[in-house]
């Protein structure tokens, strides 16, 4: 290469650091943090999509993040489909793929109502509960040091009515097992290493001065002085604008504020943002940024993920366009604006 080329590539290479945003200039989002110790960039990923470790999927996402979460393959449905028969091969390969690419991987989940084997639903109380926690300490103990964290028990806590003192959901642990929160987390923390994070994950908890949000805090207060959990995952599956609505902006901070006074962590786990026809991907953008500043901002936040990465494979539905990459794995506006958001940290 000639010094003239050489010299070219130098500018183009710095100024694409430091200049404002654009297509061109665009510095993968894990580049753009690096030199932020506390706050790894995540996404969450189908184990399909990352079995070919060469294809551009896989290229562009470990481009891009320094954490995965796998998004079905670690879930009670997939790992013990029968009774005591684990099958750990496909969370087994996104873990492999986050470590083989020098990322974090973050454990999702250990305790769900919801989307679980039907074997489980038949089971007596007594017995749903012995499954818990056989569940619970053969995943962790197969696991060991290798997730950073775990979310122990995955949206427990009611949206909407309220018949029972904690507030939980009927679900396929409530009320057959009143103190399944407790016997989850008590049994992961006795089966995971320490270093584990042992994590509560909810969604519509990101404003603090919501009902939910309350009874959550309340719910965490008191696992915190048994010292059974670490922290608390903020799913965050919004639409653009929600920083504009209903004080969330606000409420973000305060949230994370209150948990670092817990001396917890806080995750966001899940974020994307809808964003249909007619888009606004400016609206949209602007979302992103007000939650990463929010986390970039307090010393609690130690992850910022998404629950997918591109517009092409997302749970909510791709006419939504909810991530900060289009279908093609180009970074839209989003991308753009968070890589620059993280440069400037
Ligand atoms: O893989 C099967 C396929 O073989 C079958 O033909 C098809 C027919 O329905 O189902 C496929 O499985 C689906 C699976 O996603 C993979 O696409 C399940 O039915 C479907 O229930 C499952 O949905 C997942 C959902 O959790 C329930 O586990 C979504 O992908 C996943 O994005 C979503 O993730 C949750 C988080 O775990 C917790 N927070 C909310 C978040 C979004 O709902």
């Amino acid at each position: 290469m000639s010094f003239a080329v050489l010299f070219t590539f130098f500018i183009v290479a710095a100024s694409a650091r430091h200049a404002g945003a654009g297509a061109s200039s665009f510095v993968p989002l894990r580049e753009a943090a690096k030199g932020i110790e506390r706050v790894r960039i995540g996404a969450a990923s189908p184990a399909s999509l990352l079995a070919n470790a060469t294809s551009a999927y896989a290229k562009t996402m470990a481009q891009n993040y320094d954490l995965t979460t796998a998004e079905n393959a670690c879930k009670w449905g997939a790992t013990e489909k029968s009774r005591g028969k684990f099958s750990f091969d496909e969370c087994d390969a996104v873990r492999d793929f986050a470590h083989n690419h020098n990322m974090s991987f973050r454990g999702h989940n250990l305790c769900w109502g919801h989307y679980n084997p039907d074997w489980l639903k038949t089971l007596s109380p007594s017995e749903k509960r012995t499954a818990l926690i056989e569940h619970i300490e053969a995943v962790v103990k197969h696991y060991g040091a290798s997730p950073v964290a775990w979310d122990v028990v995955n949206e427990a806590i009611s949206d909407k009515e309220c018949d029972n003192p904690w507030c939980f959901k009927a679900s396929d642990w409530y009320p057959d097992v009143p103190d399944f929160v407790y016997a989850a987390f008590e049994t992961a923390r006795k089966a995971a290493p320490r270093g584990v994070k042992l994590f509560y994950n909810d969604y519509s908890i990101a404003n603090a001065n919501s009902a939910k949000a309350k009874r959550v805090l309340n719910l965490v207060k008191n696992l915190t002085a048994s010292r059974v959990i670490d922290g608390v995952g903020l799913q965050m599956h919004v639409s653009r604008g929600w920083e504009n609505q209903n004080g969330n902006s606000d409420g973000l901070i305060k949230t994370m504020e209150q948990y670092r006074q817990l001396g917890i962590e806080v995750h966001i786990t899940e974020m994307d943002v809808k964003n249909p026809e007619p888009r606004d991907d400016a609206a949209q953008t602007k979302t992103y940024v007000a939650a990463l500043s929010a986390c970039l901002n307090s010393t609690a936040c130690t992850n910022f993920e998404t629950w997918g990465w591109e517009d092409g494979h997302t749970w909510i539905g791709t006419s939504e366009h909810p991530l900060p990459f289009d279908k093609g794995f180009l970074p839209k506006k989003a991308a753009l604006a968070l890589s620059e958001a993280l440069l400037n940290a």
